[in-house]
């Protein structure tokens, strides 16, 4: 049998670089994505901006920009934040092309905010706290650079099945992404909401079916994992395939929530 050599893990690289090496290059792939251009979740937050008619928003983990676009139209100035250089260089050059010129971009990581504190009228984040290895602490400073009277909208995909389902999802996730963290439970949200300040209203859900080829080819997932990921699949007990609804052809549907939150 041969054996595949193995990097020790001291030479192993940080979640962080993990996160930008698989989001980079996928940069045009996360603008032009139907899923991530279209929803539900977007209207939402798009409604809850034009209520709020923000001077300044905040996209948190902003990837192909589709947050920030929605923001643009309602708020005197959106700052699309992200960890990835090229994503933000792909969101400002989409931006531009659309003719939104109130959108800024800065790089980061969400868990320490390069904005002075009550910065923001409403700070957002849509499928990207799934990454986010420190939810506290990433929710610690969203709260802090929120104004008194400001709104904080979450939304992400969300744990609903109970642990059995719940275990496949994060392997399948896992498979796809080796920068996943983890997909919370509503319960999780609204607990790591109040630990952070935040006064955080009932979640709402939302069920999001996956084409196959597109959520693999997204992420540019290599042979053998994506080999795993039919394997795991097809090994689905009953409840999980019920579930999360999976087809002839791997296509299957993931539960998503959205939070509203407001300062305590
Ligand atoms: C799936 S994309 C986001 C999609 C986008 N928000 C939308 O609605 O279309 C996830 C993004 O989160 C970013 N991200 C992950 N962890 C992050 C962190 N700790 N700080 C900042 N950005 C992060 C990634 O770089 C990636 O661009």
């Amino acid at each position: 049998m041969t054996r595949q050599p193995q990097p020790p893990a001291s030479e192993a690289r940080p979640h962080q670089s993990l996160i930008t090496d698989q989001f980079g290059p996928q940069a045009a792939a996360y603008v032009a994505s139907a899923v991530h251009a279209s929803g539900a979740d977007l209207g939402q937050i798009a409604a809850l901006a034009a209520r709020h008619r923000p001077a300044r928003a905040l996209d948190l983990g902003c990837g192909g920009g589709h947050v920030s676009f929605a923001l643009a139209a309602a708020a005197g100035q959106v700052v699309a934040y992200d960890l990835s250089a090229d994503m933000l260089a792909a969101v400002l050059a989409e931006g531009g092309r659309r003719g939104l010129g109130n959108i800024t971009a800065q790089q980061g990581s969400v868990d320490q905010l390069p904005f002075a504190d009550a910065s923001f009228d409403l700070v957002a984040s849509r499928f990207s706290a799934h990454h986010w290895h420190d939810l506290d602490r990433a929710l610690a400073e969203a709260r802090r650079v929120l104004a008194p009277g400001g709104i904080a909208i979450f939304a992400d995909v969300t744990s609903r099945g109970g642990p059995l389902v719940d275990t496949f999802l994060q392997a399948l996730e896992l498979l796809r992404d080796p920068s996943h963290v983890r997909n919370r439970s509503a319960e999780e949200w609204q607990a790591a909401l109040a630990r952070a300040g935040f006064r955080p209203e009932a979640p709402s859900f939302a069920r999001l079916r996956l084409d196959h080829p597109s959520w693999l080819a997204r992420m540019n997932v290599p042979p053998v994992m994506a080999a795993a990921i039919t394997a795991l699949q097809q090994a689905a007990p009953a409840e999980v395939a019920r579930h999360l609804e999976i087809e002839t052809g791997g296509h299957f549907t993931l539960d998503t929530l959205v939070v509203v939150a407001r300062p305590g």
